[in-house]
C-alpha cells in the first residue's frame, strides 16, 4: 500500500528517528555516492499555490541527486487554476508522475489529493502543518544534542502551521514542548487535544519568558503567514512581546540554540541580533531541508524502508 506524509504522525516513532537518522547519513555522504540512481527515471510532481524558496528548491535539487526527475508547477498555470477538480488532478497526475508534492492552504485539499492519487504525497505546506519543515528542524535539534527525546523546545508566537507540526513531532517522540502564544492564537485544538494524550508534556502558555525558561531549543516563526497578509497590522499589536530577542534568549538554558523556518523578518518576531548570533542555527536548517527531503524521497518513492 502507497504511504504518504502528509503530517509527522504519519510516521511511527520508530520510522520518524529512522527518517531523522538517515538524512544525517545523507548529509554525510559526499558526492552523492551510493544514492545516485535510486530514483533514476522516477518524477515529482510539485504543485504550489503559495511561494516557495527552500521547499522548492530542496524538492527539486533533492529528486536531481537522487537520479529523478522534478516537475514545477504553479497552481495558476494548470487546470487546477480554473477550477479542475483536486480529484481528477490526482488521478490524472498519478497515471505520469510517481510522487506528488504539494503546497495548499486548505489542509482538506491535501487530504483529498491523497485519497485520489495512487502514488505517494508529500506535504509542502498547508494551513494546518508543515512537517517537511519540522522534520528538517528535528534534524537540526538531533545535529546539536544527538538526541531529541530529552529535549525540551520552546515555541514563541503564533500557533500555526508550523507550531501544529511542532506539537505533532513532540506527539510522535515524547520531547518537552511549551508554546507561548497570545490570546485568540492558539495551535489547532484538535491537535493539540490529540497529541496530550500521547505526551502529556505540551502546554501552551501566554508568558514567552515562561516558555523559554530552560530551553533547549527557541523557536519561532513570522506573525502573518501566508494568506494572512492582510491580518499583519492587528497581529503586529496581538504578538507585541512576542518578539524573541537577547532577553528571552537569556532565559533558554546556556547550550540553547535558536530556530526560524525562514523567511524571517528582522526586527518583527525576531531580533538580527538573535538571527544572525551565534545560537542561531536558520541556515542549518534550511540546509537540512535538502537532506531529509532526500531521505523522505527514498522512503516514498524508492521503496526503502525506514524499520
Ligand atoms: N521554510 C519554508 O518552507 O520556506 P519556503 O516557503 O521558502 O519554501
Ligand atoms: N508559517 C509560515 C511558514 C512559511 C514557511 C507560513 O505558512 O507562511
Amino acid at each position: 500500500m502507497k504511504r504518504d506524509l502528509l503530517e509527522i504522525t504519519d510516521l511511527s516513532s520508530p520510522e520518524c528517528l529512522a527518517l531523522l537518522q538517515r538524512a544525517v547519513e545523507l548529509k554525510s555522504v559526499r558526492r552523492h555516492g551510493g544514492y545516485a540512481h535510486v530514483l533514476q527515471g522516477r518524477t515529482l510532481a510539485m504543485v504550489f499555490e503559495k511561494a516557495s524558496t527552500r521547499t522548492r528548491v530542496s524538492f527539486d535539487v533533492a529528486m536531481h541527486q537522487l537520479g529523478g526527475h522534478a516537475l514545477m508547477m504553479a497552481a495558476r498555470d494548470i487546470q487546477i487554476g480554473r477550477g479542475e477538480s483536486i480529484q481528477d488532478t490526482a488521478r490524472v497526475l498519478s497515471r505520469y508522475v510517481d510522487g506528488i508534492m504539494l503546497r495548499t492552504f486548505e489542509h482538506g485539499t491535501i487530504v483529498d489529493l491523497a485519497r485520489h492519487a495512487t502514488v505517494p504525497v508529500i506535504n509542502g505546506l498547508t494551513d494546518l502543518a508543515h512537517p517537511c519543515q519540522v522534520l528538517a528542524d528535528l534534524q537540526t535539534c538531533l545535529e546539536n544534542f544527538g538526541d531529541v527525546t530529552p529535549l525540551h523546545v520552546a515555541w514563541i508566537g503564533d500557533g500555526n502551521n508550523m507550531a501544529n507540526s511542532w506539537i505533532n513531532a513532540a506527539r510522535v517522540l515524547g520531547f518537552s514542548l511549551t508554546l507561548a502564544c497570545p490570546p485568540g492564537y492558539d495551535p489547532h485544538a484538535p491537535t493539540l487535544d490529540e497529541a496530550l494524550a500521547w505526551n502529556p508534556a505540551i502546554r501552551v502558555v501566554r508568558d514567552p519568558a515562561e516558555a523559554a525558561r530552560g530551553a533547549h531549543v527557541i523557536n519561532t516563526d513570522v506573525w502573518a503567514s501566508m494568506g494572512q497578509e492582510a491580518e499583519q497590522a492587528e497581529r503586529e499589536i496581538a504578538f507585541a512581546g512576542f518578539q524573541v530577542n537577547e532577553d528571552l534568549m537569556a532565559q533558554a538554558a546556556p547550550n540553547a540554540i535558536f530556530l526560524h523556518c525562514l523567511p524571517a523578518h528582522r526586527g518583527e518576531e525576531v531580533t538580527a541580533g538573535v538571527i544572525d548570533g551565534p545560537q542561531s542555527r536558520v541556515f542549518d536548517q534550511a540546509e537540512n531541508r535538502l537532506h531529509i527531503q532526500k531521505a523522505i524521497l527514498e522512503w516514498l518513492m524508492g521503496g526503502r524502508r525506514l524499520v
